[in-house]
C-alpha cells in the first residue's frame, strides 16, 4: 500500500509556508500507525528552480535547501524504516532543469563533452524547428539556443532539457543517481515520465491524430492534434529498462530485498502496458515491477465501465505480473471532485480491495476536494501556458490539513501557506476525522487494517461474478486465498439494490462504506444501499 507524498504540501517544519522532509518525519505516526500505510512515495526534493515545483532536477543527489538537506533525509528513511515504512524516491530521468550543470556545459559549446548528453539539432533551412514535435505543456518541443546555434528538446517546459538517453555516458551518470538513493538506503523509485527515455533515432515527425480529441485521459489542447508515437516509447526503451532493473536487482542479491521500480508511463493500450513488466524476451518479469495502470483515470464511472477495465486488465497481465491502481496524484483533478463525496467512498473501498499494489494520494482519505485557486495565486506552469483546459494542478496540490485550526495544522498561522487551504476545513481536516466514527478517514483506516490482515485481499484471486438478479449498476466481486472467500459488491446508482445471493450461500458482511453494518450476522438476502459498498465473507458451497 502505497502512500504519496507531495513534500511541498504535507507538512510545514520551518515555518516558510513550504512542507519539507522535517515535516514528513514529524508526520510518520500518523502514516504508519494511523493509517497503516507500507511505503512512502515522495515526490522531488531535489536541488531545482521549481519551474515545474522540482521536476526540473538542478542536482539529482542533493537536497533543495527548501526541504531541508541529506541529513534531513537520512534521518527520515532510519525514523521510516524503524517503523518498517519503505521510501519511494522520484526519478526523473527523461530531462534536468536547464540549470543542471550538465545541461550549462551542454550548452556551452557544440564542442564540449557534455553537448551530446542532451538532443541538439540544427534548424531546417528555412531556420524553423527540427520536427513537428509538440511539448506536453504547450508549444514547440523545441527551443532555439543562440549561442550554439541549435535547438534542444524539451518534452515539457524550455526549462526542462531532455537527456539523450541513447549517450552510454547519460546512462551510465544516470544508472549512478540509482545507486547513490539506493546506498542511502532507498526501497526504490517512482520513475517519471518513463516513455520519453526512448524516441525515434531518426526523430521522425508524429503524423496528425485523426480524432478530434487525444489518446489520453484528459483533453491538452493542441498536444492531442498529433499521435504521439515518435516522441516516446520507442522499442528500444525495453532494453534501457533492462538495464535499470539490473542496477536495482543487483542491491536484491546482496540482502534480498527486492528495489522496487515504479514507473510513470501512460499506457491505456493494455497488452502494451504489460510488455513494460518485461519477459519480452521469453524469460523472466526483467523490466518494471509496477507500470503504474492509470486506467481507472480514463474509466467513465460506473460499475460497467470500471469492471470491464480491471476484467480487462487482469486479462493483458503477464503471467506473474503483480496489478496496481491509481485513483489521483498531483497531476490528476481529485477523486473527491471527480466523483462526488459517496463517490469517493465507493472508490477508497475499490482501490483496497482489488488484487494489486494500490497508490494512494494524500488527502484522499479526508475525501479532500480540489481546492480552488484565484487566479493570482496560480502556480502551475501547465495551466499558466494552455488555458481554458482546466489543466492547472493546483488545486490538487493544496496543503494537508490536519486540523480545524489556522492554516490547518500545515504551516504556522502568521505564515501565507504556497497554495491556499481548503475552504472545507472543517469537514476535510485529520483531527475532526480521527474522532468522527463515519468519517472517509476512519472508513479508509478501517479499510487498510482490514487488508493488512485478510489474506483474500492482500494477496488472493480476483474473479468478477455475475449473479442472476443483480443490475449492472452493481460491480461483484470474489477475493479468495485458502479458505478465505470475500465477496466485494459496489453499487454505483441511486436505488438501492437488491443482490441475490445463489443458492447455499450466506454472507456475512464486514465492512460497509457506511460504516454501519458491524456485527450483523449472516444474512441470505442482501440489498446495497445507493452508493454503498460493501465487503463479506461468504460461507457455503455455491
Ligand atoms: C510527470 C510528473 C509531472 C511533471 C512531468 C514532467 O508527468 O508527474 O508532475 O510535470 O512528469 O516532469
Amino acid at each position: 500500500m502505497v502512500y504519496q507524498v507531495y513534500p511541498r504540501s504535507f507538512r510545514d517544519a520551518s515555518g516558510d509556508g513550504v512542507g519539507d522532509l522535517a515535516g514528513v518525519l514529524e508526520r510518520l505516526d500518523y502514516l504508519s500507525e494511523t493509517l497503516g500505510i507500507d511505503a512512502i512515495w515522495l515526490s522531488p526534493f531535489y536541488p531545482s528552480p521549481m519551474a515545474d515545483f522540482g521536476y526540473d532536477v538542478a542536482d539529482y543527489t542533493d537536497v533543495d535547501p527548501l526541504f531541508g538537506d541529506l541529513a534531513d533525509f537520512d534521518a527520515l528513511v532510519a525514523a521510516a524504516h524503524a517503523r518498517g515504512l519503505k521510501i519511494i524516491v522520484d526519478y526523473v530521468p527523461s530531462h534536468t532543469s536547464d540549470r543542471h550543470a550538465w545541461f550549462r556545459a551542454s550548452r556551452s559549446s557544440r564542442d564540449n563533452p557534455y553537448h551530446d548528453w542532451y538532443v541538439w539539432r540544427d534548424p531546417q533551412p528555412d531556420g524553423s524547428p527540427p520536427n513537428n514535435w509538440a511539448a506536453t505543456f504547450g508549444g514547440s518541443a523545441w527551443e532555439w539556443d543562440a549561442t550554439t546555434g541549435q535547438f534542444y528538446l524539451h518534452s515539457y517546459l524550455p526549462e526542462q532539457a531532455d537527456l539523450n538517453w541513447r549517450n552510454p555516458a547519460v546512462r551510465g551518470a544516470m544508472f549512478d543517481v540509482l545507486r547513490f538513493w539506493l546506498d542511502r538506503g532507498v526501497d526504490g523509485f517512482r520513475m517519471d515520465a518513463l516513455g520519453r527515455i526512448m524516441k525515434d533515432p531518426l526523430l521522425t515527425d508524429n503524423p496528425p491524430n485523426p480524432r478530434p480529441a487525444g489518446d489520453f485521459h484528459k483533453e491538452m489542447g493542441d498536444y492531442d492534434r498529433q499521435l504521439h508515437i515518435n516522441d516516446q516509447r520507442h522499442e528500444d526503451i525495453h532494453a534501457v529498462l533492462r538495464e535499470m532493473r539490473h542496477v536495482l536487482d543487483a542491491y536484491e542479491a546482496r540482502d534480498g530485498q527486492a528495489r522496487i521500480a515504479i514507473g510513470e508511463i501512460h499506457i491505456y493500450d493494455l497488452s502494451e502496458l504489460g510488455r513494460y513488466y518485461g519477459g519480452n524476451h521469453g524469460g523472466a518479469l526483467d523490466e518494471l515491477h509496477l507500470p503504474f495502470n492509470f486506467g481507472l483515470l480514463k474509466t467513465a464511472w460506473s460499475a460497467r465501465a470500471i469492471r470491464a477495465h480491471v476484467d480487462a486488465y487482469e486479462a493483458a497481465l503477464p503471467s506473474g505480473a503483480w496489478p496496481n491502481y491509481v485513483l489521483g496524484n498531483h497531476d490528476e483533478a481529485r477523486i473527491a471532485s471527480r466523483v462526488g463525496p459517496d463517490g469517493a467512498r465507493l472508490a477508497m473501498l475499490l482501490l483496497l480491495t482489488l488484487r494489486g499494489t494500490p497508490t494512494l494520494y494524500y488527502g484522499d482519505e479526508l475525501a479532500l476536494e480540489d481546492v480552488p485557486v484565484p487566479p493570482e495565486r496560480a502556480q502551475d506552469p501547465w495551466g499558466l501556458r494552455v488555458p481554458g483546459l482546466n489543466l492547472g494542478r493546483d488545486p490538487e496540490r493544496a496543503p494537508m490539513p490536519w486540523a480545524n485550526i489556522p492554516n490547518a495544522g500545515f504551516c504556522p498561522p502568521d505564515v501565507q501557506p504556497w497554495l491556499p487551504i481548503t475552504p472545507d476545513l472543517a469537514r476535510a481536516n485529520v483531527a475532526s476525522q480521527l474522532d468522527d466514527p463515519a468519517s472517509m478517514l476512519t472508513l479508509t483506516r478501517r479499510l487498510l487494517s482490514l487488508r493488512r490482515g485478510s489474506p483474500a485481499l492482500a494477496r488472493g484471486s480476483y474473479r468478477s461474478v455475475d449473479w442472476p438478479g443483480v443490475s449492472d449498476d452493481c460491480y461483484l466481486f470474489l477475493r479468495e486465498a485458502g479458505d478465505e472467500r470475500l465477496l466485494v459488491a459496489l453499487n454505483h446508482s441511486d436505488p438501492p439494490q437488491p443482490i441475490p445471493l445463489p443458492d447455499g450461500l450466506r454472507a456475512r458482511p464486514i465492512l460497509s462504506t457506511h460504516l454501519d453494518r458491524n456485527g450483523t450476522g449472516p444474512l441470505t438476502e442482501l440489498a446495497l444501499r445507493p452508493s454503498e459498498g460493501l465487503i463479506l465473507h461468504l460461507d457455503g458451497d455455491s
